[in-house]
């Protein structure tokens, strides 16, 4: 993407804040960590740093999808130092806040799955979360969906949840007398109930495992919510008028392809610690992400803390 001309400093960012009516705001892990939730590909501190126990050839393993139907309990065995509990919010989020105050956010596109952004106020219609969230959760087996603290007990004590559906079903399976669970027996014979409990030779028979409740957060493999493409093309690209990127090192797709989707002549603002090269953005604001949105309120004129609203 080449830059456009009239966009350099600090300042043009701050009249560009002031001036745009439908900002897209695109954020990624970066955001949260002043609140102590990792990210993850911070070197030392970020998640995938931290995964080598697991001892996979890439950490980015522990979200693929064909890994977790695998072995859920690689996912699992980390999931429950990634579930969103808090009800707090960092001055960012509160920025994202702030936009939405002033009708100025058009959407906040956030990659993130902490759920954090509605702790600021930030309305759910606002708010695109490309890569799921924990709010729900779906059986890989027959797609019964839950809410997501319904699991919330067995991840926290490190467990693979089970489908309640599916447990039912071959609960009352097994009530049957020719329940489906049983195969022919090597002599051809069906295997009266007594003679199955009694077995021994267990390799005769099926007995179906209840499907595993995967949180309904996005795995590499997986395709992003229907949400995405739909308001990204067919709504927000006709309507946007800045596009503010904060907290994400733009390496996953095809949330790091949306800079490139948006119309070139609308300008793009970076804020992170650290800069990234394939994608030109017109203003880099690099360093902590809280103190640079605290900077740029500042000079709009604008009070970040009225708008940041008492969490319980
Ligand atoms: P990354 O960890 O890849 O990038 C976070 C970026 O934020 C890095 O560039 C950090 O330097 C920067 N950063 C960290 N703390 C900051 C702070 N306080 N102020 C400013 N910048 C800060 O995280 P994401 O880009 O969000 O997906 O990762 C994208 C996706 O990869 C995630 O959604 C997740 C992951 O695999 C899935 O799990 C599907
Ligand atoms: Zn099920």
């Amino acid at each position: 993407r080449r830059k456009l001309p009239d966009y350099n400093t600090i300042d043009d960012a701050v009249r560009l804040l002031r001036e745009s009516k439908n900002i897209i705001v695109l954020t990624g892990a970066g955001i949260s960590t002043s609140l102590g939730i990792p990210d993850f590909r911070s070197k030392d501190t970020g998640l995938y740093s931290k995964l080598e126990h697991l001892g996979l050839s890439d950490p980015q393993e522990v979200f693929d999808i064909h890994v977790f139907r695998e072995d859920p309990s690689i996912f699992f065995s980390i999931a429950k130092d990634i579930l969103p509990t808090e009800k707090k919010y960092s001055p960012t989020h509160g920025f994202i806040k702030l936009l939405q105050d002033k009708g100025k956010l058009l959407t906040n596109y956030t990659q993130n799955i902490d759920n954090i952004e509605a702790n600021a106020g930030v309305l759910p219609e606002n708010i695109v979360q490309c890569h799921g969230s924990f709010a729900s959760a779906t059986c890989v087996k027959c797609e019964h969906k839950v809410s997501g603290d319904a699991i919330f007990g067995e991840i926290k004590a490190g467990n693979v949840p089970e489908c309640s559906a599916c447990r039912q079903i071959i609960e009352a399976d097994a009530l049957k007398p020719q329940g489906l669970k049983r195969k022919r027996s090597s002599n051809g014979c069906q295997k009266d109930r007594k003679e199955f409990e009694d077995s021994s030779d267990e390799e005769d028979y099926e007995i179906p495992n209840p499907g595993v409740m995967k949180p309904d957060i996005t795995f590499f493999g997986e395709d992003l919510p229907d949400e995405f493409g739909r308001r990204l093309i067919h709504h927000d690209r006709e309507l946007v008028d800045l596009v503010i990127v904060i907290g994400t090192s733009l390496k996953v797709a095809p949330v790091a392809e949306v800079p490139g989707i948006l119309p070139r002549d609308i300008p793009q603002i970076y804020i992170s610690r650290t800069p990234v090269s394939h994608t030109g953005f017109d203003i880099d604001l690099l360093g902590d992400c809280d103190v640079v949105v605290s900077e740029l309120c500042r000079r709009a004129g604008w009070d970040l803390k009225h708008h940041m609203i008492p969490v319980d």
